[in-house]
């Protein structure tokens, strides 16, 4: 992560600490990038219980310097980039944990931003991003555009959600210290708000895929990777499933570790869901929206007649019963599932997210069976997700 950071100049700082090398004045080491006549370089801050001293390094050098430094004379690092913080620590027993946390709001501004006593509120996705800009998200004067805020905001929060939810699903181990995807897809990628976002906090060590039906929406989100220096995004034209989705496993080729669809209408979610289950993803997160395939088949049970007998109450149950079935096949397929608003109502209505993990083993037998009990309830017979799991939801 740090050799990416300075790579792609998103270091704001990195701090080691607990320093147990031999001398024994010697406290901390800060390290900050620095522009110079002579290019860019990397300040280094030895910290003494008494004084400190200065010295800069190109920044090939400054990473043969650091790497033997973190883990070995010093304990903890503490990266900060402007996407993200990581904190390791290794213990005297050679043990090593590695934390990832998303920036911060006041420190995620760009390097630029952070050297300057610029008091404007600061994002994980920065202002200054220049893709935010391209998609007309962002104006030159660095606010929303007009009718832009909630899109700007919702991008935030997704950020911000899926740098916990990778953190989660991609849990650090001492013999692993990278937990980033490698293969990331977003189906229905849109005009591509969210997979940028995507690609920015995971860096360039993930390559992330937009897929999408219109043609023209791709060309564009490819010239704004292209034109920003991303060479982890492309963008593809074409179905979230092409053709049968039987046999998917042998036809996916790269399957991608985290699978996402964001507002994907209908069952096009459940397409989605389908190809990341058929390619084994660690992580599959949707934002459903425009639920319709079952509200022919919704059977108000007499319990629920009268209070169904409103259309805005069908709707709201066929909302709910399709996520609670997408979320219940998700636990049958081995996968434990998180449901939640993700933004809040105020800003958009299609803000519920199921988060799925891969976590255990499929085909739990008592599991299907109170989810035919509850399809039953509902009178549901045929679900997509269902289908494409060869889920039978008759008792
Ligand atoms: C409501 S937009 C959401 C875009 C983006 N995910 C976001 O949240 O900003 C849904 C997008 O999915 C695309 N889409 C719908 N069905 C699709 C399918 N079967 N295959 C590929 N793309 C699809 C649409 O063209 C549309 O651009």
């Amino acid at each position: 992560m740090l050799r990416a950071a300075v790579r792609e100049s998103t270091l704001v700082k990195l701090t080691l600490g607990k320093h147990r090398g031999p001398d024994a004045t010697l406290q901390n080491l800060f390290v900050r990038p620095v522009a110079l006549k002579t290019g860019p370089h990397l300040a280094f801050v030895w910290r003494h219980g008494t004084r400190d001293i200065t010295k800069n390094h190109a920044p090939a050098e400054a990473l043969s310097l650091l790497e033997p430094l973190i883990g070995g004379d010093f304990l903890d690092a503490h990266l900060f980039t402007t996407t993200r913080h990581a904190q390791f620590e290794s213990k005297a027993d050679g043990s090593s944990r590695l934390k990832l946390l998303a920036a911060p709001v006041a420190s995620a501004a760009t390097p630029a931003q952070s050297g300057s006593h610029d008091r404007a509120k600061t994002h994980l996705i920065p202002v200054s991003a220049p893709w935010l800009g391209a998609l007309g998200v962002i104006n030159e004067r660095g606010h929303p555009r007009e009718g832009m805020a909630d899109k700007f905001r919702q991008i935030q929060k997704f950020a911000e959600l899926l740098t916990h939810l990778v953190e989660e699903a991609f849990p650090a181990r001492a013999t692993q210290p990278s937990p980033v995807p490698q293969r990331v897809v977003d189906a229905g990628s849109g005009k591509g708000y969210l997979t940028f976002a995507l690609a920015q906090i995971l860096g360039a060590g993930a390559h992330i895929q937009g897929i999408e039906l219109r043609p023209e929406l791709v060309a564009l989100c490819n010239r704004v990777a292209r034109e920003n220096g991303f060479s982890n995004l492309t963008f593809t034209a074409g179905q979230i499933v092409p053709g049968e989705i039987e046999n998917q496993k042998s036809k996916i080729e790269n399957p991608p570790d985290v699978l996402i669809a964001l507002h994907a209408c209908d069952t096009a979610t459940d397409d989605a869901l389908a190809r990341g289950l058929a390619a084994g993803a660690q992580l599959l997160v949707v934002a459903p929206c425009c639920q319709k395939e079952l509200r022919s088949q919704l059977t108000a049970p007499p319990v629920l007649a009268d209070a169904l007998r409103h259309g805005i109450f069908q709707e709201r149950h066929t909302e709910f019963v399709t996520d609670a079935l997408r979320a219940q096949l998700l636990e049958w397929a081995g996968y434990r599932t998180k449901v939640f608003e993700f933004i809040s109502t105020e800003h958009t209505a299609k803000n519920l997210m199921i988060a799925a993990i891969k976590s255990h083993a499929p085909g739990d037998a008592g599991r299907a069976s109170r989810l035919r009990d509850f399809a039953a309830f509902y009178g549901i017979r045929t679900q997509r997700l269902a289908t494409h799991l060869n889920f039978s939801l008759r008792p």
